[in-house]
C-alpha cells in the first residue's frame, strides 16, 4: 500500500445504530476513494490480535470485547495524505473532545464505543488494511 492509504473500520456501536451508510457518505464527500469495504465481525482473539499495541494498556480487555461484540466494517480509503486528513475528519478519540461536525462528533457515544477507527501512521495503515484485506480485495 502507498503512502496516500489509510484504514479505517466503522465500530459495532455506529454499524448496530444503522450508521454506516451516513459515515460512508461523509467519508466519500470530503474526497476519499473506497479501495475496499466488507462487513465483518472479529472474534475476541482477532481483536487482540489487532489492538496488540494496546496490551499493556488498562483499557485493552474493554477494547477487544467491545470491538468483537458486534459487525464492523472495515475499509481501505486513498486520498492524499489520507492518514491525517481521515484523522481530523473522525475527530478526537474521546468524543467529548471531537470537533464539530466531525464523525465522532455526530455519531460516537463514547470513547469506548467511538463509532470509527482511523490509523495513526502510513506504516500501521498498511499493516491494518492488509490483515482485512486480501490483495486481490483492494482496488
Ligand atoms: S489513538 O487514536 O490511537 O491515538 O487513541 P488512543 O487513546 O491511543 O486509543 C487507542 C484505541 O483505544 C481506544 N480507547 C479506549 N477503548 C476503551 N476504553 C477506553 N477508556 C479507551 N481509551 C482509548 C480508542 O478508541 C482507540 O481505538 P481505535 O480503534 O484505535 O480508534
Amino acid at each position: 500500500m502507498s503512502t496516500n492509504k489509510t484504514f479505517t473500520m466503522i465500530k459495532p456501536d455506529a454499524v448496530l445504530d444503522g450508521n454506516s451508510g451516513s459515515i460512508i457518505k461523509m467519508i466519500e464527500a470530503a474526497g476519499f476513494r473506497v479501495v475496499a469495504l466488507k462487513k465483518t465481525k472479529l472474534t475476541p482473539e482477532r481483536a487482540g490480535e489487532f489492538y496488540a499495541v494496546h496490551k499493556e494498556r488498562p483499557f485493552y480487555n474493554d477494547l477487544c470485547a467491545y470491538m468483537s461484540s458486534g459487525p464492523i466494517v472495515p475499509m481501505i480509503l486513498e486520498k492524499e495524505n489520507a492518514v491525517a486528513d481521515f484523522r481530523t475528519l473522525i475527530g478526537a478519540t474521546n468524543p467529548a473532545n471531537a470537533d464539530e461536525g466531525t464523525i465522532r462528533k455526530l455519531f460516537a457515544k463514547s470513547i469506548e464505543a467511538n463509532a470509527i477507527h482511523g490509523s495513526d501512521s502510513d506504516e500501521n495503515a498498511q499493516i491494518e488494511g492488509n490483515f482485512f484485506f486480501a490483495h486481490t480485495e483492494q482496488f
